[in-house]
């Protein structure tokens, strides 16, 4: 399609997808729960032209795409659109890809120096009645929930200083809070790191900045009720790289990883830095919360590397995924002790796409859910993504002893990370909705949207809505319901 480089970053599930489109009436098989009602928003990232630079990351910065999955009534429809950001107008305009490679704006074409770079691809995040798609390169764009026309970029109506914000925010059940951050905040390879909150009516009522231990990607944190948790893994960022036209991120085995500790409504100079093992990675951590004696646990996907293939090639790094040690690993810190020690607790299998319900944010919780690789799958996993490869088995796992449950794919299948949706009956564990792609030859590939007991996930899928369309690998997902969205 229109000169993609054929290689794994835009070939088989990686082909581009770039049509727009709404779908009503999709085939459903089962029965849609009536507490599913509202749209599943998708960030789906989709280059739009092909690329001019030889780029081992170019899955990370393809352009942002808003998909809605949309349940009303027991039916369900799709939408697909481009985010219009800056970067996507001036290529279009251009009829070419003017953007070089990943966070290097050193390697773009001159005629768009000092253009907003960022394609708003990683997260779509609802809050206080907004649609922001967010990248961690750049601010978000916010993206009207009905007809998914873009809005603008975003920053809080002019309260926002740093140039950056995360794909990964974190909101407090209780107060309705927006806590969130921006690393390299004001600019490429800078240390600086941007800490925010937000208030339940989307007003940017703080804004606070701190230095981090070195520059390095911050692709999550975590709250608890009283405090905010920012941890450093050695994946860093050189100016110096990128004006030679390197790669944005290197990852270094012998530099120490930390946790910075400081309480959530503090002074970023209450910051406590707990110095983690060597070498570690992780992009995206489960839950935190504090513990009847003060404790704090901190629980993430680590692994012993850079999780990214072609990370761990621009580092020089020969690590192959099954030697990266992957684990649920919980880390334990006593912020009111005398010890900068983490304490390392495994607590569940490798995997990614943690999720937990909504309400447990930053509290004690007894069970959560995250895709994992298949141990007992006969043949290779579906190629795709990020990290090469695609999970094919969700799990859920019982933090009070239950045995874990598992629904684990046929070879051929793989999951996008899900979404829960909370159930009206006590004592229910709710839905998961996720889009499921069955793969049938080297380009062939058919994609459904499963929604799943998520407190009996080996009954299978109690709906499946059939999408008509090829549909690239989802990044992160949201569910907004119906009552949420003003018509
Ligand atoms: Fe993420």
């Amino acid at each position: 399609m229109n000169g993609f480089p054929q290689n794994p970053n835009y070939t088989g599930l990686n082909t581009p997808q770039g049509d727009e489109y709404d779908l009503a009436g999709l085939a459903v098989t089962g029965t849609i729960p009536p507490e599913v009602e509202g749209s599943f928003f998708r960030a789906v990232p989709n280059p739009a032209f092909a690329p001019f630079t030889d780029d081992g990351a170019a899955v990370l910065s393809a352009d942002g795409m808003i998909s809605a999955i949309r349940f009303a009534g027991g039916a369900a429809s799709i939408a697909m659109r481009y985010v219009g950001t800056a970067r996507h107008k001036a290529e279009v305009a251009a009829g070419h890809a003017l953007f070089g490679k990943y966070r290097n704006p050193y390697t773009d074409k001159p005629e768009v120096k000092g253009v907003d770079r960022t394609v708003a691809n990683t997260t779509p995040v609802w809050h206080a009645g907004r649609l922001l798609m967010a990248k961690e390169d750049g601010r978000p764009y916010r993206v009207d929930p009905q007809t998914l026309e873009t809005l603008g970029s975003y920053d809080f109506g002019g309260a926002l200083k740093s140039e950056t914000m995360t794909a990964h925010v974190r909101i407090d059940p209780d107060t309705g809070e927006m806590f969130f951050y921006g690393y390299e905040a004001d600019g490429l390879a800078s240390r600086q790191v941007a800490y925010g909150i937000v208030d339940g009516a989307g007003n940017l009522k703080r804004e606070q900045w701190f230095e981090a231990p070195y520059c390095a990607m911050m692709h999550d944190f975590t709250i608890t009720e009283n405090y905010a948790l920012f941890p450093i893994y050695p994946t860093t960022c050189d100016l110096d790289r990128l004006k030679a036209g390197g790669d944005h991120w290197v990852h270094h085995p012998k530099l120490e990883s930390w946790l910075g500790v400081m309480p959530r409504y503090g002074d970023v100079r209450e910051m406590r830095w707990f110095k983690g093992p060597r070498g570690v990675s992780c992009y995206h951590m489960m839950n935190a919360h504090e513990d009847a004696g003060g404790l704090i646990h901190f629980d993430q996907c680590l692994s012993d590397s850079n999780a990214f293939p072609f990370i761990r090639e621009a580092s020089g790094i020969t690590l192959q995924p099954w030697e990266l040690n992957g684990r649920l690993a919980r880390w334990t810190v006593d912020p009111k002790g005398v010890s900068d020690d983490i304490v390392e607790t495994v607590i569940g299998p490798p995997g990614d796409f943690p999720l937990i319900p909504a309400a447990k944010q930053g509290r004690p919780y007894d069970h959560g859910w995250m895709l994992t690789m298949n141990p007992e799958r006969q043949g290779p996993p579906v190629m795709g993504g990020p990290v090469g490869a695609m999970f094919d088995m969700l799990i859920r796992l019982d933090f009070t002893g239950a045995p874990p449950q598992a629904l684990g794919l046929a070879p051929g299948m793989c999951y996008n990370e899900p979404v829960h949706v909370p159930a009206s009956k006590a004592g229910h564990d709710g839905w998961l909705i996720t889009v499921v792609d069955r793969q049938s030859g080297p380009d062939d590939f058919a994609h459904e949207c499963w929604i799943i007991d998520a407190g009996n996930l080996a009954a299978g899928p109690v709906a499946r809505v059939e999408i008509p369309k090829r549909l690239r690998p989802q990044v992160h997902g949201w569910w907004v319901p119906a009552a949420q969205i003003a018509h």
